[in-house]
């Protein structure tokens, strides 16, 4: 059962530095990439390798992996730290040490974040999004952006990287807001961002007076107190039309593991009806898909006519 995943890290090598010095997800469980580990993700924040258990795993399995990982020499690794989920929580255990206690600064392609690591559940990057950051990069170029639940506004970052005229970031969490801001300056973007500390639920109206705009994103949480996917999504998607400039861009993104494809399709095109035409499905090859292409994390783009 480990030896797929194991002699991954056997091989990898961290000595290449076109390709150990960008930040990027390797192992992907959800998408069902290696049979046994659907709950686990590890992602290269170099100089950090992070395993991240969604759910705890049997203990044998467990120290499995702790044992192959806190032997794993490489100088290019300076800390090998896993998270494990449970109940709502994170619990945050050292493989390797030290773990960094400040904010660091990671690379990803052509743009910097910065991340927080040992404290809570999410630490500032979703590694999973980087193809449509790069998607952002190429295509934002003199657009008007409105990023729904934006977190720390990676996504902005990348449009903004990529010469958007204006972005405007919306998430309810301020301090989220304030670490976007830090993130636009790390990348030294240039053009007006703006920055709204707001529940999207309760400001529609305030979105449509802030539109319309060219390019819209909206990658909420699959389930939290604020958000639920089953009850929220259609009632957002409805109000669209009112701030998107027509023949402007929606990409819609929605990340839980249980949801297939096309079940979140046809949820969508429900709620957008015909005034849009899905483009493709934007989640990008370095996403490793596995066995069950209808499971990745879902990015959609739709044109609206
Ligand atoms: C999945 S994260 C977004 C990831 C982000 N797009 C990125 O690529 O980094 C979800 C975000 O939604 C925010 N959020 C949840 N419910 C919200 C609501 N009702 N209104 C505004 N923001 C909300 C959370 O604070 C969190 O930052």
């Amino acid at each position: 059962m480990f030896r797929d995943l194991f002699s991954l890290f056997d091989r990898l090598d961290f000595d290449d530095l076109g390709w150990a010095s960008s930040a990027k997800r390797l192992v992907h469980g959800r998408g069902r990439q290696f049979p046994g580990f659907e709950n686990v993700t590890i992602e290269w924040f170099p100089p950090y390798l992070i395993i991240f258990l969604h759910r705890p795993l049997a203990p044998e399995i467990t120290a499995s992996i702790k044992e192959y990982f806190a032997q794993l020499d490489r100088p290019q690794i300076h800390g090998i730290f896993m998270q494990t989920r449970d109940l709502g929580k994170a619990f945050w255990e050292i493989l390797k040490g030290p773990m960094p206690d400040k904010p660091v600064v990671v690379r990803e392609g052509p743009f910097q974040f910065l991340i927080k690591l040992g404290r809570d559940q999410n630490i500032g990057l979703f590694l999973d999004m980087a193809p449509l950051r790069l998607w952002l990069l190429l295509n934002s170029s003199g657009k008007t952006v409105l990023n729904l639940f934006s977190y720390t506004c990676a996504l902005s970052v990348a449009a903004a990287k990529g010469q958007a005229r204006q972005v405007h970031n919306v998430d309810m969490r301020k301090n989220f807001l304030t670490w976007g801001r830090e993130n636009h300056t790390l990348n030294q973007c240039q053009g007006s961002f703006f920055y709204h500390p707001l529940d999207i639920l309760k400001s529609f109206g305030r979105l449509t007076r802030l539109g319309p705009f060219d390019l819209i994103i909206i990658d909420p949480p699959s389930h939290q107190e604020s958000f639920s996917l089953e009850r929220n999504y259609a009632r957002i998607l409805k109000r669209v039309p009112e701030w998107l400039s027509p023949g402007g861009t929606l990409v819609l993104v929605a990340n839980d593991p249980v949801l297939a494809r096309d079940n979140f399709r046809s949820m969508a095109e429900q709620a957008l009806g015909p005034l849009f035409q899905f483009l493709c499905w934007g989640d990008g090859p370095t996403i490793p898909l596995g066995t069950d292409a209808n499971f990745p994390v879902k990015v959609a783009f739709y044109k609206m006519n």
